[in-house]
């Protein structure tokens, strides 16, 4: 016969092993879930380039924005930050890297959205520059996943072939 504290030894130990191999089964889901968002987006509209009176190139563009970012999210995920770039090369810097739109998903719920906007951050070639007439340029998307446990990841999808205008307008 048992005792009394025995079982309840007993009882303990395997109340941990099952807890242990939760763990261990949910993490490694986590890592198993191969995240494939999906992103698009376009230039539905060119508003203007212009020279600003400190002689920096200035561009406004009207976004359409998809993307189902919904895989990102697992039972691990505490929110997503997208934001969207415009990436160029100019003589100078192989990558010049202007944010303009961002957002925190909160929720898979939220992580599927269509939208269309104007650039909420100014599109604006620097530090003094004047390099965005005829400028080649990618729409970048990036993502930055923060997990409620465990390491941070970022990944970004690259949106090819805008250019900018050859003059002012
Ligand atoms: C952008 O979205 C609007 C409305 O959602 C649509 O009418 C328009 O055709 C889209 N433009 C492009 C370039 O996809
Ligand atoms: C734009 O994207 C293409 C394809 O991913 C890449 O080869 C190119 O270097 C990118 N350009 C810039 C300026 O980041």
């Amino acid at each position: 016969m048992h005792s009394f504290g025995q079982r309840a030894n007993a009882i303990a130990t395997f109340s941990l092993t099952i807890l242990a191999v939760i763990c261990s089964l949910a993490s490694f889901t986590d890592n198993f879930n191969a995240p494939s968002p999906k992103a698009e987006v376009k230039v539905s509209n060119f508003n203007w380039l212009q020279k600003q009176r400190n002689g920096n190139d200035e561009a406004s563009l009207t976004l359409n924005i998809s993307a189902d970012l919904q895989s990102l999210f697992t039972w691990n995920t505490k929110q997503v930050f997208v934001f969207l770039a415009a990436e160029y090369e100019t003589p100078k810097n192989a990558l010049n890297q202007i944010s303009l739109w961002d957002k925190i998903i909160s929720s898979k719920d939220l992580a599927k959205f269509s939208i269309r906007i104007s650039n909420k951050y100014r599109f604006i070639d620097q530090p003094q520059g004047s390099n965005l007439r005829g400028r080649d340029y990618n729409l970048t998307l990036h993502w930055h996943v923060m997990p409620k446990t465990g390491k941070m990841f970022a990944d970004k999808m690259s949106m090819t072939g805008f250019r900018l205008p050859e003059v002012y307008r």
